[in-house]
């Protein structure tokens, strides 16, 4: 599983980097990004709910 942050879309709020920290940081622009390639096994649900949770569905799960 993977996690994009579209950087277009991010506005800062945060609340992806709160859900799951695993997958999603900060980057230099004060966007999140995910900091990893793949999903760790066992974020898989953290990273759909930080997708979910997103107001303005800058991430996409595939
Ligand atoms: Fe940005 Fe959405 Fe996360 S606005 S900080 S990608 S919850």
């Amino acid at each position: 599983m993977k996690a994009v942050v579209d950087q277009d879309l991010c506005i800062s709020c945060g609340a992806c980097i709160d859900v799951c920290p695993e997958v999603f940081d900060w980057n230099d622009e004060e966007k999140a990004h995910a900091i990893v390639n793949e999903v760790p096994e066992g974020q898989e649900d953290q990273a759909k709910e930080a997708a979910e949770g997103c107001p303005t569905e800058a991430i996409k799960i595939s």
